[in-house]
Parts: C-alpha cells; sequence; structure tokens
C-alpha cells in the first residue's frame, strides 16, 4: 500500500444510484469454498472468489499446510493434497485481520499431528480467541494463545488418540465459531452434538453436506457425524449480502434512485438487512430468485422511499450482523427513533463497532446514544460533511461512505483503504454509480 493509497479521503453528495451494480463474491462462502477443499483431496473450481485481503490471508495460511492455488481464466482451482497429507507449516500462519481465517483454520489445526501457530494484525489480536480454544481443548486439542489463552498469537494442535466429540452449547451465536468445531467434530471419534443460542450462518453445514459429510441441522442445533470422505466440489460463490447492503441503504435514502443488485446471496441466515430494511418501510424487492452452489440467490431493487425508525434484537441481529452500522445511517435519517439491542458481539468485531458507528455518526450530524448492547438512534438527522476515522475497519468506513452521500458538503474519511479487507474495488464502484448518475 502505498502513503498515497493512506490520504484522507474526500467525499461528496451523490445525486441518484440507478441502473445496475454488481457486487463482489460472498466472503464467507469464499473462505468456506478454499477451506472446506482443502480438507478433500483432489481438485475443486472457484469462481466469483472474493480476491480481498481476507481471502488473500485464509489463501496463503492454507498454502502452509501443502494447499495450492491456481488462478485459470476467471476461476481460482483449490489443489489439496487431502488432510492427511497436510505438512508442518514453517513459521506462523499470519491471518491479516480476518477473523474468519484464524477460527475456522484453529478447528482444523486441532485435527492435525502437529501444532500450529496462527496469528493476525493488531486488531486480530484484540480479539477473543478463548471461545474457540476452550471448545476445542475439551475436544482434546493442545491449544495455547497470549493473554492466558484468550488472544492471539495462537497455538492448536491436534493429539494422536483423536478428538472427543463435542457436545454443548455455545455461549454466542457465532458461524466462525460453530464452523470451527464443526471442523474438529469431523474428525471426532463419535458423533458431535453443537448447540448455538440462535442460528448463525450456515454456509459451512451446505458446503459440507455437499462434498459427502454428515451434517444435519435441527433450528440451531448441529448434529456431525465424523469419518465420512469428502469429494471436492466446484463453487459458485454468490454476490455478498454484506457488501450488497451499503448500495441497498445508499439507494433506500438518496432520493430519486433505482439500483438493482444481480445474483446476490439472500441466505436466511444471512438476509437480516432485508427485514430491517423491510421494516423501516423501505421499497425493496427480489427478483428472479434462484439457487447457485446450494445457496440461495436473488437479483435486488432497491427504490428510494422515506424511512422510520425500529427497534432490532434477538434473531434479527445475527441475521444482519456484519450490517449495523449502515442501518444505522439510514436510522439516522429515518423518521423516528431506532433502537438496536442484544447486539453486544459488535463490540468484538475488526472495531468496537458499537462505539465506531456512534462515533461517525455524531461526526456527521446524528443523535446517537450509545449503549452497552447496542444504540439509540434519534432519526430524523439533517446529516453534514464531518471528519470519520474509520479505525481500520472496512465496514465503517463503507457505512461512512453511504452517510456522506447524503450530509451536506464534504466529508474527510481518513482510513478508507480499509475497504480492501471485504470489497477492493468499493471506490471504483462508487466512482462508477456517480459517473452513472452525472450522465
Ligand atoms: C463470519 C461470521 C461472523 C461475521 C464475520 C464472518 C463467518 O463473525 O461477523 O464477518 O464467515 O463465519 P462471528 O462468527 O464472530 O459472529
Amino acid at each position: 500500500m502505498t502513503t498515497l493509497d493512506r490520504q484522507p479521503l474526500r467525499l461528496r453528495p451523490i445525486a441518484a444510484l440507478r441502473g445496475e451494480l454488481t457486487v463482489p463474491g460472498d466472503k464467507s462462502i469464499s473462505h468456506r469454498a478454499l477451506i472446506c477443499n482443502a480438507l478433500a483431496r483432489g481438485e475443486a473450481r472457484v469462481t466469483n472468489l472474493l480476491e480481498s485481503a481476507d481471502c488473500l490471508s485464509t489463501m496463503a495460511c492454507l498454502e502452509r499446510w501443502g494447499v495450492q492455488f491456481e488462478r485459470e481464466q476467471g476461476a481460482t482451482i483449490v489443489r489439496s493434497p487431502g488432510l492427511d497429507r497436510f505438512h508442518a507449516p514453517a513459521g506462523t500462519l499470519d491471518c491479516g485481520n480476518s477473523g474468519t481465517t484464524m477460527r475456522l483454520l484453529a478447528g482444523i489445526a486441532a485435527t492435525l499431528p502437529f501444532s500450529s501457530t496462527l496469528d493476525g494484525d493488531d486488531s486480530l489480536r484484540r480479539r477473543p480467541m478463548d471461545r474457540v480454544l476452550e471448545p476445542l481443548a475439551q475436544m482434546g486439542a493442545a491449544t495455547d494463545g497470549a493473554d492466558g489463552g484468550r488472544l492471539a498469537p495462537i497455538v492448536v494442535g491436534g493429539q494422536p488418540e483423536g478428538l472427543r466429540p463435542f457436545r454443548g452449547r455455545l455461549s454466542v451465536a457465532s458461524g466462525q465459531l460453530k464452523s470451527a468445531l464443526i471442523f474438529a467434530a469431523l474428525r471426532a471419534t463419535a458423533e458431535s452434538n453443537i448447540e448455538e443460542v440462535g442460528p448463525s450462518r450456515d454456509h459451512t453445514e451446505r458446503m459440507l453436506g455437499a462434498m459427502g459429510a454428515q451434517i444435519d441441522t435441527n433450528g440451531a442445533k448441529v448434529r456431525v457425524q465424523p469419518g465420512a470422505a469428502l469429494r471436492p466440489r466446484d463453487v459458485d460463490v454468490p454476490g455478498d449480502i454484506s457488501a450488497a447492503a451499503f448500495w441497498m441503504v445508499a439507494a433506500a435514502i438518496v432520493p430519486d434512485s433505482d439500483l438493482t443488485l444481480p445474483a446476490v446471496g439472500i441466505n436466511p441466515t444471512r438476509a437480516g438487512i432485508i427485514d430491517a430494511l423491510r421494516a423501516m418501510g423501505a421499497d425493496l424487492t427480489l427478483e428472479h430468485e434462484r439457487e447457485v452452489s446450494g445457496e440461495p440467490i436473488a437479483d435486488l431493487r432497491v427504490r428510494y422511499a422515506p424511512l422510520r425508525g425500529f427497534e432490532a434484537s434477538g434473531d434479527l441481529v445475527v441475521r444482519a450482523l456484519d450490517e449495523w452500522p449502515v442501518i444505522a445511517v439510514a436510522a439516522a435519517l429515518a423518521d423516528g427513533p431506532t433502537t438496536i439491542r442484544d447486539a453486544e458481539e459488535l463490540r468484538v468485531k475488526e472495531s468496537d463497532r458499537i462505539a465506531a458507528t456512534a462515533a461517525m455518526l455524531r461526526a456527521l450530524g446524528a443523535e446517537v446514544e450509545e449503549r452497552p448492547d447496542g444504540l439509540r438512534i434519534a432519526g430524523g438527522a439533517t446529516l453534514r460533511g464531518g471528519v470519520v476515522e474509520s479505525r481500520g475497519d472496512h465496514r465503517i468506513a463503507m457505512a461512512a461512505a453511504v452517510a456522506a452521500m447524503i450530509a451536506e458538503g464534504e466529508t474527510e474519511l481518513r482510513g478508507g483503504e480499509s475497504v480492501a479487507i471485504s470489497y477492493p474495488e468499493f471506490w471504483r464502484d462508487l466512482e462508477r454509480l456517480r459517473d452513472a448518475a452525472a450522465a
């Protein structure tokens, strides 16, 4: 990254968002297409893979265990020797900024006959890893981590007698934690039963099931039968609803907008943004609903409409987990207050997203009250340009860019280069929409 990339960005309002925009491949599914195929011996072809910093971290870590990747005519080929032939890595597996990489790979490291050390950047080193290490240790894995096993760097290895099954309830609804335990459970000595407090994203279960694993889901309970031989599987990655969310909110708040986002994933465990925007009165339609690679997708069409405040809590918080910073932008402009509860997990994302979202909105003139488990946003704000710091968090940077579209005057955004974590083309896509609006 050059110094120029780190210059603050100056963002101006936009006239209207119209036409079509294709968002990049889903980040969660991209990680899983790489990781699940790494478990199976052979070759798989992944198309529309998100090549963002986080997914590149996953590829670099898997390479250290002996998996190979090759780019070929718009696809990525995953070539794996199979889990039994992974080799001890030389040095540390660098997960960068990616919690998904570290937590999912911890589950795989727990099944290997050698130990692996996983580390990450300053943000990742602050995020809780005990939630994964403790249940893996209960299964018999050898685990260690900084600060008494709570933080990265972490060290994880299996044990010669194999892992015990996991049978218990997890304290947080987390797709990362659940996936790590599923990977470990595939290699346990008997059936595992994993119960969540609420259903988190289920991409791992869907993909492994299609590869031959015996996994049954019943609400927030997952049963994993070990021992099935996995077959490699080609994956066509759907568009990322968590990337689409920025444009969905943008089109909902900028007058005269009418924007279509083709082929976006609408997996019910991820589609909370659709329910949240509808609860606010947004004009949002799903067109051409269909399925790719075992995941439901649709073309999303969003037209400007006045929004009203709403109350969010419980399962909706998990189903729109990564979308709260940008939903908060819509809430600031809506008629009436919005309350977001049960969202304490947002404090341990790439930044403390409750604090970062409140600071971002206040910098642009909104009235926001920060609460331990969420936010109360007054609504009815007239946003005006200000100075926003992304705190190195890609989703805060993109939410600020959406707020700037409707703020009077100019917004200065610091740390805008962080979009590379999940959406490297974000600024270019914004320029494309701006050019289309001017034409
Ligand atoms: C993810 C799960 C969520 C989400 C993250 C991606 C995944 O994290 O916030 O962006 O791919 O499994 P948690 O599992 O920590 O809730």
